[in-house]
């Protein structure tokens, strides 16, 4: 099997390259990623010389560059996208552009190559915020943030792709994820870089919005699971075991490294900001998964690994990344 794993780079994408490598040994993943501020080339630096391993350095809003690029693979995972929420609010047009267009040239160049899967990456933030409930896959989508509603978009250009064109495209919507390879903007590494580092931690508002935070392993084996199950046309969300709130979070962080709560300081709330995801993953673990890692260990790991691999966040931490927390914080 050859597979075209875009966005692999990034977070999610390099723990699933990873995932796939470890539990399907004979397959070829070719990583195509644009290398933007969200990727670090240490993280695809440990694939390099792994048989069945390649990398391309391109866009997915480089029409040209996709076709070229997806030539000879039988499936796209597409996880190239604009993630963060707040960058969305300082910043919308970057997150249309990849995640709207960039996700349409990628599934023009897939139905003319013939690719026989397409797996789309998306998120529950599509689901908007839930008061009570879990969402479900027909659940309606109603996103609240640049960064979401871009999301919503490229999924309904996917499925729209299913049925108009007999595309077989899978989507997934999962949780908050957290673990290894996040990038320090993110909130979990955000608070742990910051507790190590011994700075402030900035909590929006009261701390009370609640995350359905999954450890990253356990969505890729989720992923592997709709990769290898999942019906074309389907959407399946991948949720984990816990309802979290922010402050809850961030105690556990300071508390694990041994940093005093009164580091923990609240400060203006990001518009529109969710209240509470929480996703019904019935569909999938029908198929035969299911999430492994309770919450609170995985933090621990997660906290291990930030604390083991300083060089590989503090060269993320660099000048742009201060002008961005200016911006974002000035508050
Ligand atoms: P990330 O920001 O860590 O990584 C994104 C990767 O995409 C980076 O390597 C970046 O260089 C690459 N990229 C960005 N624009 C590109 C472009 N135009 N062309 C090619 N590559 C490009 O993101 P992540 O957290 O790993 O998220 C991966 C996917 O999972 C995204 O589609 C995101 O919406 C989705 N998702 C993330 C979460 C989460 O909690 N992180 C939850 C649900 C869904
Ligand atoms: P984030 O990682 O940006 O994910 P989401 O896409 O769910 O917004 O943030 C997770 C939660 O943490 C979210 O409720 C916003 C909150 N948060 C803070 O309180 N402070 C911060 O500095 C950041 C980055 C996030």
């Amino acid at each position: 099997m050859k597979i075209l794993v875009t966005g692999g780079a990034g977070f999610i994408g390099s723990n699933f390259v990873e995932y796939m490598f470890r539990n399907h040994p004979n397959y070829s993943i070719t990583v195509f990623d644009a290398m933007t501020y969200a990727s670090n080339p240490e993280t695809v630096a440990k694939f390099k010389g792994r048989k069945g391993f390649r990398f391309i350095k391109g866009d997915i809003n480089n029409t040209a560059a996709v076709n070229r690029a997806i030539k000879g693979h039988d499936w796209v995972v597409n996880f190239a996208a604009e993630t963060h929420v707040d960058r969305s609010i300082l910043g919308p047009g970057a997150f249309v552009e990849t995640n709207v267009k960039g996700t349409f040239n990628l599934l023009e160049a897939a139905r003319n190559s013939g690719v026989k899967k397409f797996l789309h990456i998306s998120t529950d933030e599509v689901y908007g915020s839930v008061a009570g409930g879990k969402s479900k896959e027909g659940d309606m989508l109603e996103p609240t943030s640049p960064y979401s509603s871009s999301k919503a978009a490229a999924d309904l250009i996917a499925l729209s792709y299913f049925r108009t064109f007999g595309l077989p495209v899978i989507i997934t919507r999962s949780s908050n994820n957290f673990g290894p390879y996040q990038h320090p903007e993110k909130f979990i590494p955000f608070f742990i870089t910051r507790a190590m580092e011994g700075a402030e931690l900035p909590l929006y508002g009261d701390g009370k919005n609640v995350r359905n935070w999954i450890f990253v392993e356990d969505n890729c084996s989720g992923l592997d699971t709709a990769l290898h199950k999942g019906k074309p046309g389907e959407v399946y969300n991948i949720g984990g075991n816990v309802e979290v709130p922010n402050i809850m979070v961030a105690q556990a962080i300071a508390e694990s490294l041994g940093v005093k709560t009164d580091k923990i300081k609240r400060v203006k709330d990001r518009p529109a900001h969710d209240r509470r995801y929480a996703l019904d993953s019935s569909k999938l673990k029908k198929m035969g998964w299911k999430p492994r890692f309770d919450f609170f260990e995985a933090l621990g790991i997660t906290i291990a690994w930030y604390t083991h691999n300083r060089d590989w966040w503090l060269a993320l931490k660099d000048k742009k990344f201060r002008e961005y927390c200016r911006k974002n914080y000035k508050k």
